[in-house]
């Protein structure tokens, strides 16, 4: 049993994460604000502590006694804002400087291990070919920010830290996969890249026991995506089933990195924590969402 402090843990993976981390037997304690979290956390059946995210003394009082420190800190902006840059700014410092703020506390606090949650889209286009932890990444757009988090979990904390990067969220409570289902309602594809393109996703479910696998491997970085992911034109068409639309024509090729071609492996936590995803998120469960 370990002891877990989550922040992050009232959002849609937080949540979850600390469902999977109870039944796994550990004991996790959410990091809250003021306001309604405590009461949420107390739903979950969950401990929590006070803290501001962005106070390196205020975090390492929170995360005293901890064996681990997850931080599920993310501000992604609703899918109808998202072409805005500016409604990315709160997601860029919380994943910049609280960040680095949790790392320099856990330390601080002596914490032995630090799960930091990162994106699967950091990587460069691969085509066809299968992209592990070592692949190239790109970063760029709103995933460059992914990418300082990571290097501020590595750099700044002195423990064993564990990087997750986690494919497109899947689930009745994903704001992009409500989105989906709301365009392709409209006989619409919310896909940014061509149809060919390999997406990565993940149901949160899934995605949240692998924040349970996180806290007993070895060290590094995991991707946690579906075992195989699908294509836009893959997704597209389990989608366009799901609504009773005939299908969903392609959008014209955007840029940037969400337009990439990611067939991204997540062999190595698989192999490493025992942990697989038990639904295919791309296109096994539209049908779940859609009812
Ligand atoms: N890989 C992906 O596809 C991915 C990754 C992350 C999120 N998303 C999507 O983004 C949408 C929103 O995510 P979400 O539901 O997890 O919730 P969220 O509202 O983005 O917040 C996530 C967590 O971070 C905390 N938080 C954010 N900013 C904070 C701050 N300044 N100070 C303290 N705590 C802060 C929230 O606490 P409070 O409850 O106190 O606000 C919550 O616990 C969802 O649709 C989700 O699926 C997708």
């Amino acid at each position: 049993m370990s002891e877990i402090v989550i922040t992050g843990s009232t959002g849609a993976i937080g949540r979850r994460a600390v469902r999977e981390l109870r039944a796994a037997g550990h004991h996790p304690t959410g990091v809250t604000r003021p306001g309604t979290g405590r009461e949420r956390l107390a739903g979950l059946g969950a401990d929590a502590v006070q803290a501001d995210v962005f106070d390196v003394a205020s975090l390492s009082r929170a995360f005293a006694g901890a064996d681990v420190v997850v931080n599920l800190l993310t501000r992604i902006p609703p899918a109808d804002r998202m072409a805005d840059p500016a409604a990315w700014a709160e997601n860029d410092r919380v994943r910049t400087e609280a960040s680095a703020a949790v790392a320099r506390a856990a330390r601080a606090a002596g914490v032995g291990r630090l799960v930091q949650e990162s994106i699967a889209f950091v990587y460069a286009d691969g085509g066809d070919a299968w992209l592990d932890e070592d692949a190239p990444v790109a970063g760029g757009g709103v995933t460059t920010t992914a990418l300082t988090a990571e290097r501020n979990a590595r750099e700044l904390f002195d423990g064993d830290t564990v990087v997750l990067r986690f494919g497109l969220f899947m689930g009745p409570d994903s704001g992009s996969t409500r989105a989906a289902v709301a365009a392709a309602r409209r006989g619409a594809s919310t896909a940014l890249g061509p149809p060919g393109a390999y997406r990565p996703t993940i149901w949160l479910d899934d995605a949240a026991a692998a924040v349970a696998a996180a806290v007993a491997v070895p060290a590094g970085t995991y991707n946690v995506a579906d075992t195989d992911p699908a294509t836009n034109a893959e997704i597209d068409a389990a989608l366009a089933a799901a609504v009773g639309v005939a299908a969903l024509p392609p959008n014209p090729p955007r840029e940037g990195p969400l337009a990439r071609s990611q067939r991204v492996s997540s062999r190595r936590l698989r192999e490493a924590g025992g942990w697989a995803p038990r639904l295919h998120a791309g296109t096994g469960t539209w049908a779940r969402v859609v009812g």
